[in-house]
């Protein structure tokens, strides 16, 4: 069972709000070149896709890169727009054994119940060694993403998340090391009132799971921040790489 469930209205909040423009992206692009060493013919496993921002992304970088997408919640593959996409979980892959040169998971861990199922099923599928490249928030790891500034209880939900030891642990189970950690930064928004203007509450899990209450205190605090800050909203994940 998923943390949320992405229905068809999560879903167009995820589809509107959350697909960061390419100009954003600059060290996301060079951190996954650094560790996916991209080839013509390569063939990469987008899993818990979503409605496909990855997915595009890494084909508009790679001319000859095959990315073949796995999301489960239908309303999310509704709205993908990416051509080679499947219904699946991480627990149960839908690709043969070695099938795939790397794989790709972008704010997908905490939704995952069992991580070493996941691990196993990614051992079976990614070839040759091939890298495992975990984009997340990970627990007790708030301090650089602008969301948790204003909203502070969700803190306490991003606490349920799994931390990078116990990602480490579950896939080391399987056989994987870890090979690289890093902290990304990205251009989230141009400003802080745009990013204000457009936030939706069900395109956050961490929001989702805080009390009326509380995010209505997090966006009056947002929204006053918004009148006066200048700049760009810059946020930073981590990227984990196993192989
Ligand atoms: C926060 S969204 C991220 C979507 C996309 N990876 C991105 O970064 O834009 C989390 C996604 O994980 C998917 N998901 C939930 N449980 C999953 C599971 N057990 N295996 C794979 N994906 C899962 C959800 O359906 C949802 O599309």
């Amino acid at each position: 069972m998923a943390r949320i469930a992405y229905d068809s209205r999560d879903a167009a909040a995820f589809a509107a709000t959350r697909h960061l423009p390419d100009q954003g992206l600059a060290a996301w692009r060079a951190a996954v070149a650094r560790h996916l060493q991209p080839r013509p013919g390569m063939r990469m496993l987008d899993l818990g896709a979503g409605t496909g921002m990855w997915a595009a992304a890494f084909t508009d970088w790679y001319d000859d890169l095959d990315v073949i997408a796995v999301e489960p919640a239908e309303a999310m593959r509704a709205r993908c727009t990416h051509p080679h996409l499947l219904p699946g979980e991480a627990a149960d892959i839908p690709l043969p054994d070695d099938s795939v040169d790397a794989a790709w998971l972008s704010t997908v861990v905490h939704h995952v119940p069992d991580l070493t199922a996941a691990a196993r099923e990614l051992r079976r599928v990614v070839r040759g060694g091939g890298p495992v490249l975990i984009r997340s928030a990970f627990a007790g790891r708030h301090q650089a993403i602008g969301l948790f500034r204003f909203f502070p209880e969700a803190i306490r939900v991003l606490g349920t998340y799994p931390s990078v030891g116990e990602v480490e642990a579950a896939f080391g189970a399987c056989g994987f090391a870890v090979t690289g950690f890093e902290q990304v930064p990205q251009t989230t928004s141009p400003s802080l009132r745009e990013f204000a203007a457009n936030l939706r509450r069900e395109a956050h899990t961490p929001l989702q799971l805080i009390t009326d209450d509380e995010y209505a205190a997090g966006l009056a605090r947002l929204h006053r921040a918004a009148r006066s800050e200048q700049g760009p909203v810059i946020d930073a994940l981590d990227l984990l790489v196993l192989r």
